[in-house]
């Protein structure tokens, strides 16, 4: 594997072998000095023509974690700003010596022509309303930490599916190991078209909440709602929000799910990301290692160090 672009290029044997290099990085993030030397003397930067808190720093902390040299850009405080162009963006930033570049931007499609443009490894973190995939990889390992496996788990999936590249990635991951996806949103929150999503969709949340292994909630993404898709939030709050009362018809050891940041109040309530099946900061803590795993396969160096500094 060269890059990590998107989930559809992952089999499922690269899903497991990602998971299992996770749980050996989960371990070594437990040390008291959590550092392995595996990539001393590469180079990761994160390049994020957006705002990001979760990925970016997960991203930073995974290299440092590998003993990577790590770079960062802002467009706030680069020539992005007197207006040089993406392209010429990489050009200069592989001029410099870098061999994995973490891109995140508005629009879908960046990462790959980053890839394109560059002979360093790509990592997709976030594209338009495209993909996530390593968050899928997180959101998944997760659910295999607390339930053991994905295979035949009841997945939904709640909210703005169709902003949500989050969404996206998560159903091909969950999919590809054997769980059974519904999507729960109001009509317009959908994709214009599902055709080729392997899912189910359902506009009754109180319906499959008692049903489900896991309820995943995404954040209502109102700086890309560029239309009136809701008549209000305070209406979705009582249609879809996982209220209290709601978050009573889960099965007591169902999942609480989030990718952050939380509009508390609105698509969850303040006192259920607290709840004790809530897993919401176990998925920000498993980004980490899930991170250190896909830096550590693209740039392939010191298996053997991680092999015997987990054991
Ligand atoms: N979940 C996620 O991608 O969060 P950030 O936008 O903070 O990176």
């Amino acid at each position: 594997m060269k890059h990590l672009l998107s989930v559809a290029d992952l089999s499922v044997d690269e899903l497991d072998e990602l998971h299992r290099l996770t749980d050996a990085f989960v371990e070594v993030s437990e040390r008291p000095i959590p550092k392995v030397p595996a990539l001393r003397g590469r180079t990761v930067v994160s390049l994020f023509y957006e705002d990001s808190t979760r990925t970016r720093l997960s991203f930073e902390t995974a290299a440092k974690r590998l003993s990577a040299d790590t770079m960062t850009f802002t467009i706030g405080s680069s020539s992005v700003k007197k207006g040089e162009s993406v392209r010429d963006t990489v050009e200069t930033i592989e001029a410099m010596g870098v061999h994995a570049i973490v891109v995140r931007h508005g629009s879908a499609g960046v990462p790959w022509q980053v890839a394109r443009w560059s002979q360093a490894c790509v990592i997709n973190g976030g594209d338009g309303w495209h993909e996530h995939p390593t968050q899928a990889l997180l959101d998944s390992y997760t659910i295999r930490q607390h339930l053991g496996t994905l295979e035949g788990k009841r997945i939904a999936i709640v909210g703005d599916i169709k902003h949500s590249r989050v969404a996206r990635s998560d159903v091909l991951a969950f999919t590809k190991l054997g769980a059974d996806v519904t999507l729960v949103a109001p009509p317009t929150l959908l994709p214009p078209s599902l055709e080729g999503w392997p899912v189910q969709v359902s506009h009754d949340i109180d319906a499959v909440l008692p049903k489900v292994d896991v309820c995943y909630l995404l954040r209502m993404q109102r700086e890309r709602m560029t239309e009136a898709l809701l008549p209000t939030m305070r209406e979705y709050t009582a249609l879809y929000g996982l209220t209290r009362r709601r978050a009573e018809l889960l099965a007591p050891e169902a999942l609480i799910m989030h990718p952050g940041p939380m509009n508390r109040g609105i698509e969850i309530a303040g006192d259920v990301a607290e709840l004790p099946n809530a897993v919401i900061v176990d998925q920000v803590r498993n980004g980490v290692a899930v991170r250190m795993a896909v830096l550590f396969l693209l740039l392939g160096a010191g298996s053997e160090l991680v092999t015997e500094g987990a054991s």
